[in-house]
C-alpha cells in the first residue's frame, strides 16, 4: 500500500491523544505534511487521525457498548463477547476506512490496533493469545502497522492521571479503567512481550517523562522512518 499505518499504544493514562496531536501539529509545521501530499490522492487528505475502538459511525455504536458501563448495567460483560465486540469494530474500521485511505496514499495516524487485543484481552484477561491472533488475521485482512508506538507507563501512576482527568465531571470512569490494578500490570507486561518479539515494527517510549520530552522521542523516531518512507 501506498499509504503508512503508525499505531499508538499504551496503558491507560499515558497520553496518546495529546500525542496524536502533537505528532499532526508537528508533521504540518515541519515540513513532513507537504511532503507525504505528495503522494497522496488529491481527494484523500496526506495526514488522517483515528481510533480503535471508534473510528467508523458502527464503531463509535461498538465503542459505547464496550466501554459505557451503563449499557449492560448489572448484566456482566462476557470476555467472549468483548474479544468479539473489539474485532467487530477493527473489521470494520479497516474495510472502511484504513485500506482506503492506506490505498490512496495517506499517512494514518491510529490511536490503538491489534496490539492492544492482545495486551487487554491476551495478556490482561488471560484469553488464548493464537485465537485472538486469528481474530486479529481476520479483522485487519493481514492489515499490519508499518510502525507502532509504545506509550509505556506504569499502571498506577497511569491509573492516577486518568482518575484525575476524570474529576471533570462530564467524563466518566470506563469499563476499562475500572478493572483492578493486577489487570493493568499485566497488560503493560504484555506489551513489553510484544515490543519484544517485534522489534522492528515496535517501539517503546517513555511516557512517564514530561510530555514536550516523549514528544520529542516520538519525533526522532517518525523522523528516521519518514526519511526512508519519502524520500
Ligand atoms: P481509549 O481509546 O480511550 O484508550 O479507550 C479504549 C479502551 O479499550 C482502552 O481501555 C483499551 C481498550 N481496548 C481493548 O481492551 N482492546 C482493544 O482491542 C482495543 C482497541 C481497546
Amino acid at each position: 500500500m501506498l499509504g503508512k499505518l503508525i499505531v499508538f499504544e499504551g496503558g491507560e493514562g499515558a497520553g496518546k491523544t495529546t500525542q496524536l496531536i502533537s505528532v499532526q501539529t508537528w508533521l504540518n509545521q515541519s515540513g513532513w505534511g507537504d511532503r507525504v501530499a505528495h503522494y497522496t490522492q488529491a481527494d484523500f487528505p496526506p495526514i488522517v487521525i483515528t481510533r480503535e475502538p471508534g473510528g467508523t459511525l458502527l464503531g463509535k455504536g461498538i465503542r459505547k457498548l464496550l466501554l459505557d458501563v451503563t449499557v449492560t448495567g448489572n448484566e456482566r460483560l462476557d470476555e467472549q463477547a468483548e474479544l468479539l465486540l473489539f474485532a467487530a469494530d477493527r473489521a470494520q474500521h479497516v474495510a472502511s476506512f484504513l485500506v482506503p485511505h492506506l490505498q490512496a496514499g495517506t499517512l494514518v495516524l491510529c490511536d490503538r490496533y491489534t496490539d492492544s487485543t492482545l495486551a487487554y484481552q491476551g495478556y490482561g484477561r488471560g484469553l488464548d493469545l493464537g485465537l485472538i491472533d486469528q481474530l486479529n488475521q481476520i479483522a485487519t485482512q493481514g492489515l499490519e502497522s508499518d510502525l507502532t508506538l509504545w506509550l509505556d507507563i506504569e499502571a498506577d501512576y497511569g491509573l492516577a492521571r486518568t482518575r484525575q482527568r476524570e474529576q471533570d465531571p462530564e467524563i466518566q470512569s470506563d469499563r476499562m479503567e475500572a478493572n483492578e490494578i493486577a489487570f493493568h500490570q499485566k497488560l503493560r507486561q504484555g506489551f513489553a512481550t510484544l515490543a519484544q518479539q517485534h522489534p522492528q515494527r515496535i517501539v517503546r517510549v517513555d511516557a512517564q517523562q514530561p510530555e514536550a520530552q516523549v514528544a520529542q522521542h516520538i519525533q526522532e523516531v517518525m523522523e528516521q522512518h519518514l526519511q526512508e518512507w519519502y524520500p
